[in-house]
């Protein structure tokens, strides 16, 4: 892995694949995850100068009484359609290991890097959400270590697959397989930058053994550099350099308290409540993206944007709350809109060079091979 370059901090966008984005919301100016809007936004984020895009990948919605999630684009497909359509910009995609089988993964990995001369990556999700693995015909795993276990034979599988010039026999704890064979392998001889975004010490130890990048839920920069420290000092002891990232969902207008009114609008007056319950009840029985004190205080904040955290404010403000984050020793941040389309153009021309002038520079990837 490449060392970390300083200052250099990356601007990615989350969840444009999922109807609503982040914003557990009924207003009627939430995000449309339609392909259309998709490819403008793609287009734009490339020309504006945004770092990556990351998808997530869901099967099912959140129940009949709620739009939230309602139409979801496939992550792989949707990306390797982005991927043909910009030039620049890194676009990740997501998989559940416990659904996809590695020999095909690996090769429709290896075929979204040759659409875009390498710049493809992939979320690796262990698993949390119970419905989608009843929707499956399959059961989620009670215990974190069984669910990682099969995520690291699923990821050694890809592995080897790409960089294998023989056919090999697997015969592990969740697969056994003959013969096995993959071509073309990724572009170039490059490696695809794995992210993998858990929480649990067993998620942080699959990131600190595998992954360029952990993606983590934090409450704000000061809480945030800890847990910045500990993800490193956890890869320092694989021998391996793990870059930090987190997220936020942004509200930016002209002055503060328009930033505020509207925040209030969509996240409080037109709260998406049930559904924003929902989420959150699934959260805190399987999955440890969010600490139990954040699940009984966060509820406006899922309502804003599934729990990431608050930049709001006129162009200054978040700015310095971005600042904060590297300031903190985050390697980047994940960003989500209520309406990405109509959001990152006054974004881009407002807080990006802000950021410049703070000596925050958005820039190329850090980690490109584990
Ligand atoms: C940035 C980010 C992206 C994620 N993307 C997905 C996703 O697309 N699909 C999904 O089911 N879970 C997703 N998750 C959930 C986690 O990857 C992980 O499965 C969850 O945190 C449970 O693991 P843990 O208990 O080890 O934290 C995401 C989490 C974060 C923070």
């Amino acid at each position: 892995m490449k060392a970390r370059t300083a200052m250099v901090f990356q601007l990615g966008l989350f969840s444009p694949n999922t109807e609503s984005g982040l914003a557990i919301t009924t207003v009627p100016e939430r995000w449309r995850a339609t392909w259309d809007n998709n490819l403008r936004l793609g287009r734009l984020a490339d020309e504006v100068g945004i770092d990556f895009l990351l998808p997530v990948a869901r099967w099912t919605d959140w129940g009949p009484h709620t739009d939230f999630h309602h139409s979801v684009l496939d992550p792989l497909t949707w990306a390797t359609g982005l991927l043909a359509h910009t030039r620049r910009l890194r676009i990740f995609t997501t998989v559940h290991t416990a659904f996809h089988h590695p020999v095909v993964a690996a090769k429709q990995l290896a075929t979204a890097d040759h659409v875009s001369g390498g710049r493809v990556g992939l979320n690796i999700v262990a698993g949390w959400h119970a419905p989608e693995y009843q929707m499956l015909g399959l059961s989620l795993p009670d215990d974190h270590d069984s669910r990682y276990a099969l995520a690291q034979e699923w990821w050694d599988i890809v592995k080897r697959i790409w960089s294998s010039a023989e056919p090999f026999d697997h015969d592990g704890r969740f697969f056994q397989l003959k013969r096995v064979i993959g071509n073309p392998k990724p572009y170039n001889g490059h490696s695809i930058p794995i992210i993998n975004a858990g929480s649990s010490p067993q998620g942080r130890s699959f990131a600190a053994r595998n992954a360029d990048r952990a993606f983590t839920v934090v409450g704000g920069p000061q809480d945030g550099a800890a847990v910045v420290t500990a993800i490193r000092e956890e890869a320092a002891t694989q021998g391996r350099t793990v870059g930090v990232y987190t997220l936020g969902h942004v509200v930016c207008r002209p002055t503060r308290r328009q930033a505020e009114e509207f925040l209030a609008y969509y996240s409080d007056e037109h709260a998406d409540w049930p559904a924003v319950d929902e989420v959150m009840r699934l959260q805190g029985l399987h999955a440890q993206s969010f600490t139990p004190q954040m699940l009984q205080t966060y509820r406006g904040r899922f309502a804003a944007g599934h729990g990431s955290c608050p930049l709001v404010g006129d162009p200054d403000d978040v700015a310095d709350q971005i600042a904060a984050f590297a300031a903190a020793g985050f390697d980047g941040i994940a960003l989500s809109f209520l309406n990405y389309t109509d959001d990152l153009g006054y974004f881009a021309a407002e807080v990006m060079p802000r950021l410049q002038t703070r000596r925050i520079h958005t820039g190329p990837d850090i980690a490109s091979s584990p």
